[in-house]
């Protein structure tokens, strides 16, 4: 099912909101953003909003965080802003220290996105036009959503009129014990990947594919995410936490799930990677509720961080002419308590 409501006004501007649905899934979206405000999951006696969020389009952009946008045109960090492409050097805009984070200080988190509706999928528009934030080409983005068995469908459909670079996420930060309950450290994880991208001091990728084996970034069995949080880990203290891209060994990237209530997501992703984000910079900003340090996590499906930059990293150029189209699920079900 699919309802369409008035979420806000923005800059004298309409913000629609639709809520996706089935028996088991129900999931708020908003046209700002293309942002998932709410996911809530039937737990039998009741609806559990499992996704962080907030209540207006001012407190996104102010408090945000990303929480539950689109992330692009290239989602996480490119070095200084700065890549060359088909012999020419291009300057993105830089929004984080000297690096270019989640597409720039308007990114496609920040856009109003045009919307309709099709066979039960809502499909949110936006046409970014060539030297937005930067980035060369036109590109005719959309992301389509639908709520189908449970699960929440994500399809991204891009193509640029020049070659560019591409690379979007959605930005989905969870609790699996509900959005309000104020730390995601309990909550379990297992990640299907036997490597990791380890960071340099400024978050970008040293561009090695480091073993998990032995390091607290072994999440190829269920460990509690506060388990080795706090362990004597350089990459730990570079971060905060857990903060980096993981290269997956197949397209059942993760599951997590919460022993309180029972709530069991997994993903599933064409993508070659996940950044596992467990919140390290949430400072207590006050949505749906208020939002400390590791309140949510993130696993954000992606093509590595400064892929560009990174020659033995998974290409994120998009040649002109050509279709983009990728996709990523996160599905709900349940387990005994
Ligand atoms: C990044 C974090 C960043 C966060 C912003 C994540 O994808 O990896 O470093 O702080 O997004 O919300």
């Amino acid at each position: 099912m699919i309802n369409k409501s008035i979420f806000d006004n923005y800059n004298g501007q309409e913000i629609y909101k639709y809520t996706l649905s089935d028996d088991k899934l129900q999931a708020d979206v908003i046209t700002f953003g293309a942002t998932v405000t709410a996911l809530r999951v039937n737990t039998g006696d009741k609806w559990v909003d499992v996704a962080l969020g907030f209540k207006s389009v001012t407190d996104q952009i102010a408090k945000g965080d990303y929480m539950g946008a689109i992330a692009g045109r290239c989602a996480n960090r490119i070095e200084d802003g700065k890549f060359t492409l088909n012999g020419v050097q291009y300057q993105l805009a830089t929004n984080n220290g000297t690096n270019h984070l989640h597409g720039g200080m308007e990114g496609f988190d920040k856009k109003i996105y045009s919307d309709s509706t099709e066979e039960g999928k809502l499909l949110l528009r936006y046409y970014s036009k060539d030297g937005d934030q930067g980035y060369c080409g036109n590109v005719d983005f959309t992301v389509v959503y639908s709520v189908e068995d449970g699960a929440l469908n994500i399809e991204y459909r891009a193509v640029s009129d020049k070659d560019t670079l591409f690379n979007v996420t959605n930005h989905l930060y969870f609790n699996l014990n509900g959005e309000s309950d104020g730390s995601i450290l309990d909550n379990m994880l297992s990640i299907n990947a036997d490597s990791y991208t380890p960071d340099r001091p400024n978050l970008i990728p040293t561009g090695e594919l480091a073993s998990v084996a032995g390091t607290p970034f072994d999440f190829t069995v269920f460990k509690a995410i506060g388990q080795d949080i706090n362990a004597d880990d350089e990459q730990l203290k570079i971060a905060g936490g857990f903060d980096h891209n993981f290269c997956l060994n197949s397209n059942h990237a993760a599951t997590a799930y919460s022993v309180k209530t029972g709530i069991v997501m997994d993903v599933y992703t064409d993508l070659p990677g996940v950044q596992f984000y467990s919140g390290n910079f949430l400072s207590g900003n006050v949505g749906k509720s208020c939002y400390k340090r590791n309140s949510g996590f993130c696993l954000e499906t992606q093509k590595y961080p400064n892929a560009i930059n990174q020659p033995n990293f998974p290409s994120v150029v998009l040649k002109a002419g050509e279709k983009f189209v990728s996709k990523t699920s996160y599905k709900f079900t349940l387990r005994n308590k």
